[in-house]
């Protein structure tokens, strides 16, 4: 698990999601853990940004997924905090975009397990006073060095 970094603000950790989208790749599982509020949406945001989207990334709380094609990735962007079975995910066709190739932030992976395949990075968010403090932790044997 990496040294925690701590962020003060919302862009500050908005910018370090932006910074990290250069290290992701094709296929890549990201599972972006904490509590209500801790930031995992923020995190989200920021590597959207790092991949060049210019809109509004809004949080999929209501539609459990948002998908996002763009130049460089075909991203999804999943928040399972609703989530109340795996037949949720079938429905909304989650299975097609675990194709090796798209990239998949998910907010709340704890919501699915047992139906969602093992991450290729976890982001951990914590609360740090009025800031946050976030920490990655790599899977190894799961990381595409592609
Ligand atoms: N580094 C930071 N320091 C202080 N406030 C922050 C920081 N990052 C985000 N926030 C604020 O925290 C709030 C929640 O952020 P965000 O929506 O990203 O959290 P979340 O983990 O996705 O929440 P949820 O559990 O509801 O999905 C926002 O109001 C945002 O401005
Ligand atoms: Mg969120």
């Amino acid at each position: 698990m990496s040294e925690p970094i701590v962020t003060g603000s919302e862009p500050e950790l908005e910018a370090v999601g932006s910074a990290l989208a250069k290290s992701l790749s094709f296929g890549d599982i990201i599972f972006l853990e904490g509590e209500l509020g801790a930031g995992k949406t923020t995190v989200s945001r920021g590597i959207l940004r790092g991949f060049g989207y210019r809109g509004i990334a809004a949080s999929p709380t209501y539609t459990l997924l948002e998908l996002y094609e763009l130049t460089a990735h075909r991203v999804v962007h999943l928040d399972l905090y609703r989530i109340t079975a795996a037949i949720d995910l079938e429905g909304i066709g989650f299975r097609d975009y675990l194709d090796g190739q798209t990239i998949c932030l998910i907010e709340w992976p704890e919501n699915g397990a047992g139906f969602l395949p093992a991450p290729t990075l976890r982001i951990i968010l914590e609360y740090a006073g009025v800031g946050r403090t976030v920490r990655f932790e790599p899977s190894i044997g799961r990381l595409n060095l592609s």
